[in-house]
């Protein structure tokens, strides 16, 4: 007998490595399991159910609370994802110490139509200088339209690309990398300038690191722009869908700006007189909130019976959420007058409403976003007259990350007032 058969049976070795993973990922996990929600592992072990659910992810979750219940699991790419899907369930996710949004994963997406350019070109420049402080990055034609195109490919991939290693995605690699040595330049320059804070990102500068700062920078553009873009755009296209609420923004947009057509300025007394427009941005909001928002489970918990193991993913749709009958009447219906119900003057949002997450870690940029979708749309109104060419498309059902971008193009026709 040699050596070679002796000692380096290498089908016999792959087979053991093989039948340690099985114990390892399917055994194993299924004890850890026990007691847990019904969960759709599918049959392929670790990949679970991954490709389907990747199909059209927004759908398979209504699908899949129709058959299970309002608590399931979806095992996917090798992650388990408890969604919650029960709004007196909610409090699990928000205000619990048992789950943590830090330690989970946050994503994005994408699609265009040429309303949804328009709001990127117009954005893009005005929040860069905004967040960032004026100048620190270059919002010239050629530079701010190259970091546009370079962060449209990032927003794109970002869903996978925050769950699969960068050799995979090497182009979205390339992209991040390209958006994080603009903001190591910024930092660098901030750097060499007065302590004193005066923008967004220098206030974050001096809370975190040095070396996590540009991370950080690049988050907030992403969830700036990745929500506030696709809601700017939706509420354009939900009124021009509505014409009755339309008209109602048009008269009040008369009363408040009467005839001084000359020099537009749109300023806090002038943002206070037209509340049917915050109405519109928050019904825009509810009808096309991120498919899910996520908090890791670090402390095992029971719901209705069931225990969270640590280790999954606690997963909540706000953009389902928004379909509850109990809070929402007529819920896939445009209707900015619900929000009358609401003090927003207190800041209080409706029973039900879920748009910018919950608890600590609730978007902790709302207040600036329907300020600024706010401004854009009085202004967009008020100086251009807009035809729409092409229906309302659906929402894209193919993400679940950020706000649910338009499915075909939307384009208009528009000339100066
Ligand atoms: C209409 C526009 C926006 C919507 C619908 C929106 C929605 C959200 C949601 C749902 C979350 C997750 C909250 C949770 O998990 O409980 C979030 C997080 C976040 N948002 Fe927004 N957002 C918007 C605009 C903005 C803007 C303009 C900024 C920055 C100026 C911003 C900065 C952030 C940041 C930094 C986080 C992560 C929070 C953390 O790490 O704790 N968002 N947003």
């Amino acid at each position: 007998m040699t050596l070679n058969e002796n000692c380096f049976n290498f089908p016999v070795i792959i087979a053991s490595i093989l039948a340690i993973i099985f114990v390892r990922y399917v055994v194993l996990k299924k004890m850890n399991r026990r007691n847990c929600p019904p969960t759709i592992s599918g049959w392929i072990p670790w990949m679970g159910v991954g490709v389907e659910f990747g199909k059209a992810p927004l759908t398979y979750i209504e699908c899949a609370r129709q058959k299970h219940g309002s608590v399931f699991t979806i095992l996917a790419a090798g992650k388990y994802l408890t969604f919650l899907t029960d709004a007196d369930d909610f409090h699990f996710f928000f205000n619990s110490k048992n789950v943590d949004f830090q330690q989970a994963v946050q994503e994005a997406v994408q699609n265009t139509g040429k309303l949804l350019q328009l709001f990127r070109r117009v954005m893009f420049g005005a929040v860069v200088n905004n967040l960032f402080g004026e100048g620190a990055i270059p919002t010239d034609e050629e530079h701010i339209q190259q970091l546009e195109d370079i962060f449209v490919k990032f927003d794109d991939q970002f869903e996978y690309g925050s769950q699969i290693p960068d050799f995979f995605l090497r182009d979205w690699a390339a992209c991040k990398q390209w958006l994080l040595k603009v903001f190591k330049t910024v930092q660098d320059r901030l750097q060499l300038q007065s302590s004193k804070s005066v923008s967004l990102v220098q206030q974050l500068m001096d809370i975190v690191d040095a070396k996590s700062a540009p991370n950080f920078a690049l988050l907030l553009l992403w969830a700036s722009q990745a929500n506030a873009i696709p809601i700017s755009f939706w509420v354009l296209a939900f009124l021009h869908t509505y014409p009755e609420e339309l008209s109602k923004v048009s008269k009040e947009l008369n009363d408040a700006f009467g005839d001084k057509q000359t020099e537009l300025v749109v300023d806090e007394e002038i943002i206070s007189k037209l509340p049917s427009i915050k109405r519109c941005i928050l019904e825009t909001i509810r009808l096309r909130s991120p498919g899910v928002i996520t908090r890791k489970v670090v402390k095992s918990f029971d719901v209705k019976g069931y225990t969270i193991p640590v280790g999954d993913m606690l997963m909540v749709s706000p953009y389902w959420a928004h379909r509850d009958q109990r809070f929402f009447t007529d819920p896939e219906s445009f209707k900015p007058d619900r929000w009358l119900a609401a003090d927003l003057e207190k800041n209080f949002f409706l029973d039900g409403f879920i748009g910018f997450g919950g608890g600590r870690y609730q978007c902790p940029g709302r207040w600036f976003a329907l300020m600024e979708i706010h401004v854009l749309i009085t202004l967009i109104l008020q100086k251009l007259s807009l035809k729409a060419l092409d229906p309302l498309p659906k929402p894209s059902t193919l993400h679940v990350v950020g706000t649910q971008q338009p499915q075909l193009t939307y384009r208009v026709q528009f000339s100066k007032r």
